[in-house]
């Protein structure tokens, strides 16, 4: 099957000026979107102008030049906004790998005043390559990265991770999506090419001159307005078939629950570590910062004009319309089987840890150069998050994913999309996560931390080391 992400072009490293140019250049989903027939935005009530959906260009981080600027963008019907971005584009190319590839990356820090350092979110990386806050660049510098993906076919992604400044970075724009592909979902014939959408959904800001603004908050950043693929009021054509959305909650801080309009239930395919063993069909999800979902929806059978609106039930917001523009004939069933999920199991120890406040765990904050536990490489490990409070804590940890084996406390059980292997699971007040982990690519210093971000830079993060 023919896919939407395949490169069009090679950069060498030092393309990154055409690039940013190439990603200017992409900003309509695809050539039937337009902007027709769309009543004025601003004071009326009702109507809002729509604009087509942004689909950021793909690259393989195959000698890849990823340089952190800021740049103009236009977030939609001439709606421009200064934003801190990798290659001119918000969010940030697509990077699209395959299992067996090796990714070789620049980054260059072309911010004016700040270091940062990019992680990849997700992907099985050595130390050196994790973007570390400890491996942070100062404006000017360069740094190398280069590994093999290892991963299974999945959504991750990318964004920066300096000491105290990811929150603010990641506000300001610095972010994109990573997609791997294997063999086995190959297999599958999932949809693909135009069908195929990566949605970053994450909420922002303006100051009084429009532009992209970030106020750190103690409780977590929320913004005012909700972006996908860092447009405002977002608008996707679409055919009467069915559509692979491949969600990232790309907020600092807020959670989304999405739901459709049409109140069609979402197939749920997969979510962070990649596919389920099955689908689910679920009407409502929750989306907390740094979780990804992989989700199915039908508009078979709806006549040309229908409009389905994506929207979030938390904060009452439309975030994406989707606008029934074309028949097509097709008939397409989701396999009975996805992917093999074998479940981890036996574990040796169990380690507790403490979501303390607004920026501790375990009583502690974060010491960039204290190894706060160690962890035997290859064992199987129960891991217990817990919070008394000051939630949403969505939990991350660098180096490996997990498998969600209970919630007792607060919501008290598990979600479809907590199946599988996860790297990020939502802890709210009260609750007790527990998560079956083994880490088993590399041995070496890793991250655990809270992803809302303001917390992570407050402090909610430890530091262990993989022996
Ligand atoms: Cu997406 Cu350590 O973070
Ligand atoms: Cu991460
Ligand atoms: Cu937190």
């Amino acid at each position: 099957m023919e896919s939407m992400h395949r490169p069009q072009t090679r950069w060498s490293r030092r393309d990154f000026a055409r690039l940013a140019l190439a990603s200017a250049g992409v900003l309509a989903a695809g050539s039937a979107a337009t902007s027709t027939g769309l009543a004025a935005s601003g004071g009326g009530k009702g109507t809002v102008t729509r604009n087509p959906l942004y689909i950021p260009p793909t690259a393989p981080p195959t000698n890849l030049g990823l340089v952190a600027k800021s740049n103009s963008i236009d977030l939609g019907g001439g709606r421009v906004s200064t934003a801190w971005v990798y290659n001119g584009g918000l969010p940030g190319p697509t990077l699209l790998a395959r299992k067996g590839d090796t990714a070789t990356i620049r980054l260059t820090n072309w911010l004016t005043s700040e270091p940062t350092i990019t992680h990849w979110h997700g992907m099985l990386v050595t130390h050196a390559n994790d973007g570390h806050p400890m491996e942070a660049i100062s404006p000017g510098s360069t740094y190398d990265y280069s590994f093999p993906i290892l991963n299974r076919a999945a959504l991750n992604w990318y964004h920066p991770h300096p000491h105290m400044l990811t929150g603010e970075q990641v506000a300001m724009g610095l972010a994109g999506a990573f997609i791997v592909r294997d063999s086995i979902e190959d297999a599958l014939g999932l949809p693909g090419g135009a069908y195929e959408v990566p949605l970053v959904i994450r909420d922002t800001s303006f100051d009084s001159s429009g532009n992209i603004a970030y106020k750190a908050r103690t409780g977590g950043f929320e913004g005012t307005t909700p972006l996908v693929n860092g447009t405002l009021n977002p608008r996707l054509d679409v055919d009467s078939t069915v559509y692979r959305f491949r969600v990232l909650g790309g907020a600092n801080a807020r959670i989304f629950r999405l739901a459709l309009s049409s109140g069609a239930p979402f197939n749920l395919i997969g979510n962070d570590g990649g596919l389920l063993a099955t689908s689910f069909k679920v009407a409502q999800i929750d989306l907390a910062p740094g979780e990804r979902l992989d989700l199915l929806v039908d508009f078979g059978g709806l006549p040309t004009g229908t409009k389905v609106m994506l929207r979030d039930l938390l904060a009452g917001w439309d975030l994406l319309e989707f606008n029934v523009a074309r028949q097509v004939a097709t008939t397409y069933t989701i396999p009975a089987t996805l992917s093999t999920i074998t479940a981890l199991t036996n574990p040796v120890t169990t380690r507790n840890f403490s979501f303390d406040g607004m920026s501790k765990i375990n009583g502690k904050l974060y010491d960039m150069n204290r190894i706060d536990f160690q962890v035997p490489f290859g064992q199987v490990e129960t891991w217990r998050f817990t919070t008394n409070g000051n939630a949403p804590h969505p939990v991350h940890v660098h180096g490996a994913s997990f498998q969600v084996i209970s919630r007792t406390g607060g919501r008290g059980k598990l979600f479809p999309w907590e199946a599988g292997w996860k790297d990020t699971v939502l802890l709210q007040d009260f609750e007790t996560v527990e998560v079956l982990i083994r880490f088993d690519a590399y041995k070496g210093i890793y991250l655990l931390h809270c992803h809302k971000l303001e917390h992570e830079d407050m402090g909610m993060m430890a530091n262990f080391e993989v022996i």
